[in-house]
This record gives C-alpha cells, sequence and structure tokens, in this order.
C-alpha cells in the first residue's frame, strides 16, 4: 500500500488512476493551451481540498482579476459562502504588496511577497496562474537560471504547489523555456482535440498526467467534462 499523504484532483475518475491524488509538497505543471480549463481545474483542486479536507490555499491569479476568477467559479457552480481558508490574490494586490515602480524583476519580488503571502494565510497549497503571465512581467535575463531558483525556493516553502502553464494547441513541451518539465514533480496535460461530428467540426477536451513522481499511474487521456456538479473524466 501506497503510504503518501495526497491532495485529490477531485475529478471523477482521476484520483483513483493517481493512487488516490497528488503527493502532498510535490510542485506540479498543469500545463494546456487557451481554453483547456486550467484555471478551472486548479480552482477546482483547491476548492475541494478546502472544503472536503479542510486544507488553506492561496490562489495567486496574476492573469485574471480575483473577480473575473470568482465569477467563473460561480457560473461553474462554486459557492464562495464560508469559504474563508481559500484566498485569492490577483496582480493588482501583488504590485500593491510590492509597492515598488514596476519596473522590477517580478520574478524575484515575487518571492518575498509568497514568502509573506503564505505565512499570513498559512497555508498548505498554492496555485500560480500563470508562470507564463509572471514571464511577461518579468525581465529575465537568465530565464533557465532564474526559474530553477524559483522552483527552489517554492520546494522550501513546504507546500503543494500547482503551477498554470500555457502551452500551443500541438505543442509538446509543458513549459515555455523546457526546464520546467523536469524541475516539477508532476504534469497534469490539458489537451484541447478537434473531432468531426457530422458536417460540424468540434473541440473536445482531454486531460492525461504527463508525469507524477512516486505513483503509479497511466499515461492515457481521457475526454474531460466539466458542469455543475463537477469535473469527470470519460473511461470506458
Ligand atoms: N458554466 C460553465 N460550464 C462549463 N464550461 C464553462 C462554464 N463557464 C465557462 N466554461 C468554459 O471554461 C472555459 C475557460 O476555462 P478556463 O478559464 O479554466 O481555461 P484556461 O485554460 O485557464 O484558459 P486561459 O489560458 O485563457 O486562462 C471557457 O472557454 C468555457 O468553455
Ligand atoms: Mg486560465
Amino acid at each position: 500500500m501506497n503510504e503518501v499523504a495526497r491532495i485529490g484532483t477531485h475529478v471523477k475518475g482521476l484520483d483513483e488512476r493517481l493512487e488516490g491524488g497528488i503527493p502532498v509538497g510535490f510542485t506540479v505543471l498543469i500545463s494546456g493551451p487557451s481554453g483547456s480549463l486550467k484555471s478551472s481545474l486548479a480552482f477546482n483542486m483547491i476548492y475541494h481540498s478546502s472544503k472536503d479536507q479542510g486544507l488553506k490555499s492561496l490562489y495567486l491569479s496574476v492573469e485574471q482579476s480575483r473577480e473575473s476568477l470568482l465569477k467563473q467559479a460561480t457560473s461553474l457552480g462554486y459557492s464562495m459562502e464560508g469559504m474563508n481558508d481559500l484566498n485569492i490574490v490577483d496582480l493588482a494586490n501583488l504590485r500593491q504588496e510590492a509597492g515598488g515602480t514596476g519596473r522590477e524583476n517580478w520574478f524575484t519580488s515575487l518571492k518575498d511577497i509568497l514568502i509573506r503571502y503564505v505565512e499570513e494565510f498559512d497555508c498548505q497549497i498554492l496555485v500560480i496562474d500563470s508562470l507564463d503571465a509572471l514571464y511577461a512581467l518579468s525581465n529575465l535575463e537568465n530565464p533557465r537560471n532564474e526559474i530553477f531558483n524559483f522552483f527552489e525556493v517554492l520546494r522550501g516553502m513546504n507546500l503543494t504547489t500547482f503551477i498554470v502553464s500555457e502551452m500551443p494547441r500541438e505543442g509538446s513541451s509543458f513549459g515555455k523555456y523546457g526546464v520546467e518539465e523536469f524541475l516539477s514533480d508532476g504534469i497534469i496535460h490539458l489537451r484541447l482535440r478537434e473531432i468531426e461530428v457530422g458536417k460540424t467540426t468540434s473541440v473536445r477536451r482531454y486531460i492525461g498526467v504527463a508525469k507524477m513522481r512516486s505513483t503509479k499511474h497511466d499515461l492515457d487521456y481521457y475526454p474531460l467534462l466539466v458542469d455543475k456538479s463537477g469535473f469527470e473524466i470519460l473511461v470506458d
């Protein structure tokens, strides 16, 4: 029996294919193209971890405003009533917290801000949405080196971290600089694929676990469904 403590993905059908979920303390990429449900999946994980497992979390929304993220969550049927352990911080909050000129290297200043927030909220789970938004805000002189250091800081914080990473629809690299995938302990890959339905072309969402250290899992991609009752994979 595997004794590692795990955090559920809370995607129906997926956790049992992951020995129960993601090992506590892991840094996991959620990679996929725009609209593949990266943010919603990350939100779903911390929402249920908080509601069902009593874990405290911080969602760092660099791309979307707090308001827009909450709007999307409401549209997907999540009620925020009593969810006091789920903290959302957006770029406007970050800028205020940084108190700088706006020209600083975000990647560097974020580390200190993150440590402060994590202490303040006493949280066990962190979501960074997205890595690419941080890249866009930073002037990385030596990206591979700075990313390496950033992951080191995350590892040192004793958290389970989900990092959202944008990738092109047909891309094969899970992060912009290629180092993200081997620095992370796990990769959840969201894909969009076009299929022909009669005369119409439609796009379907798929989810696969491309990597999860310390975990026996398959490498299959499953259709991913989401509605007001939650996330679910379709299994034959
Ligand atoms: N109530 C809903 N039920 C089902 N799907 C919804 C609902 N509301 C929004 N969606 C879907 O969620 C998608 C957006 O999901 P999400 O923001 O999680 O994707 P993302 O991968 O984070 O995208 P981006 O890269 O643009 O941030 C929308 O394109 C829409 O198809
Ligand atoms: Mg998103």
